[in-house]
């Protein structure tokens, strides 16, 4: 079961940040041009949140099933001077937590919002924080992993 996680894991990354990056675009332009919040534009949050929702699932199940945590928590004093094994045993986890959070609250303010402009604007902020953290938590192969870009 682990590697057709690892596989629906991989993939989700990229419809993650597919999703951010037009929810993003949406809402920056639409805050700096002033026009109203659509339906359109709260799918595109809905989707984003939704992927990003099934991602820490699907991470959360993982990080049980996974020999490179267990590896971790096993061996917990060599592991953690280990970069690539400490970074899916605590980095990763905690980082991903965090965005989850701050798109899941981004979300959940932007709903309580009337103004167009205010939705816009917040959403604009709160995901491009977390699009940061993201992209800065993923184990890209330029990195120091050797994660593929895809898996098959
Ligand atoms: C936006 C959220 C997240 C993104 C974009 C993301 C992305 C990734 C990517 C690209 C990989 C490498 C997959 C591969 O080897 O092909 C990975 C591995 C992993 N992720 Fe995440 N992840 C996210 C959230 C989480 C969360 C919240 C958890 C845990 C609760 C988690 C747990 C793991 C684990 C345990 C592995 C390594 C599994 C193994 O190799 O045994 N991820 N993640
Ligand atoms: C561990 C499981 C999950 C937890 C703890 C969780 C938690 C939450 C929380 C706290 C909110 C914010 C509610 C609010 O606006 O006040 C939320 C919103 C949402 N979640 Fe989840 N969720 C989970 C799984 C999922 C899954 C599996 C999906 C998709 C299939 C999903 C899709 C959504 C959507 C679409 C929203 C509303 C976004 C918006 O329009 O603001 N969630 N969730």
């Amino acid at each position: 079961m682990h590697p057709h996680l690892i596989m629906l894991h991989s993939v989700l990354r990229w419809l993650i940040l597919l999703a951010m990056l037009i929810t993003l675009y949406r809402s920056y332009t639409g805050w700096k041009s002033g026009r109203a919040y659509t339906s359109w534009d709260n799918r595109w949050k809905k989707i984003t949140v939704s992927a990003i929702h099934i991602q820490f699932l699907v991470g959360l199940v993982m990080y049980f099933l996974s020999p490179v945590v267990s590896y971790f928590w096993k061996n917990f004093s060599t592991a953690v001077k280990e970069r690539d094994i400490r970074f899916f045993g605590m980095e990763h986890l905690v980082a991903m937590t965090i965005a989850v959070v701050l798109v899941t609250i981004g979300s959940s303010k932007v709903k309580r919002l009337n103004d167009s402009r205010a939705k816009f604007k917040t959403l604009t902020i709160w995901f491009t924080i977390a699009l940061i953290i993201i992209f800065l938590s993923i184990p890209w192969p330029f990195m120091f992993t050797e994660r593929p870009y895809f898996r098959f």
